[in-house]
């Protein structure tokens, strides 16, 4: 009987239904290294988040693994060239969770522009300060997205739809259905009252928003981070809004995440979430299905 180790927070439906169809589905999170090295050798899959690293070790360990799967769209978690090298392919479910990082992108804007969570703290903490809080409209203004992928097209989509105009750097794409393509991310940084990550994180695109690229940014443009960890620099940002040289910013993602102490912490105009953009219900059962559909596939019963 094929059997599944999910490592990470998966939809119980998707859990059930490969119980269901006959699977061996064992579920344990919060495995470091040494932990999974010792639990993986007997699973012919795993199931993965972003939580869970699946080192070269791990998989050097898993004798039996044909595939990992990572409910989700990031794979750097994942060494890739070591899974490679031992035959386990290694799936994603890429567009189950677009939408709902696009609406957080969304919400993260909104939140910035309304000065939001400021008003809630200072509402919650038993004050009315009214004038204080001014905000500024979307509509109008300029998004620029680094990345126009499944996730940044639908960001534009729904950017558009607000009044928004929109400029986009992808340098992999030759047309943009929602915005108008631009040469260079220079271009962005300068032009954009908002800029909205959608890339994936590997050598190429590692700390891409530089200090140097911080530099340009107009003082009162915000920087969206929903796309990957370390993408950004987070030092140089936090200090640009710490000096009031941006307008602010919004993190969902991080360079180490859980996020320990960060110089992003304690800025006003910055906002933080723990790393929720897929953490939609509806997200999360879209990838479930997904999940079996995959499992189905790669280890036939
Ligand atoms: C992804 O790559 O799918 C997102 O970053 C979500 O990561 P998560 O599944 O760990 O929430």
């Amino acid at each position: 009987m094929a059997k599944i180790l999910v490592c990470d927070a998966i939809d119980e439906k998707c859990i059930n239904t490969l119980k269901e169809l006959g699977y061996e589905v064992h579920q344990q999170t919060g495995m470091d290294e040494a932990t999974l090295i010792e639990k993986v050798p007997p699973y012919h899959a795993m199931i993965v988040r972003s939580a869970t690293k699946v080192t070269a070790k791990v998989i050097a360990a898993a004798e039996n693994l044909k595939v990992v799967l990572r409910g989700g769209v990031g794979i750097d978690n994942i060494d890739s060239e070591a899974a490679k090298e031992h035959d386990v392919h290694v799936r994603n479910t890429p567009a189950a969770s677009s939408h709902a990082v696009a609406e957080l992108a969304l919400t993260k804007m909104f939140a910035l522009a309304g000065k939001y969570t400021l008003a809630n703290a200072s509402m919650q903490a038993g004050k009315w300060e009214k004038k204080k809080f001014k905000g500024t409209e979307l509509a109008g203004k300029v998004l620029g997205l680094i990345g126009s992928g499944r996730i940044g097209s639908e960001v534009a989509r729904l950017a558009s739809a607000l009044g928004m105009s929109v400029i986009a750097y992808d340098p992999y794409v030759t047309t943009f259905e929602f915005g108008t393509l631009v040469d260079s991310k220079e271009d962005v940084f300068k032009t954009a009252d908002y800029i909205s990550l959608h890339l994936p994180f590997n050598e190429s695109t590692a700390n891409i928003v530089s200090k140097e690229m911080i530099d340009l940014m107009k003082p009162t443009a915000f920087l969206i981070q929903c796309a990957r960890g370390g993408v950004v620099d987070e030092a140089a940002f936090a200090a640009a809004a710490r000096e009031g040289k941006v307008g602010g910013g919004a993190f969902d993602v991080f360079a180490d995440e859980p996020l320990g102490d960060s110089p992003l912490r304690g800025i006003d105009n910055i906002i933080l979430t723990p790393h929720i953009g897929a953490s939609t219900k509806e997200a999360q059962a879209r990838i479930g299905d997904e999940l079996v559909e995959i499992i189905k596939e790669e280890l036939p019963l």
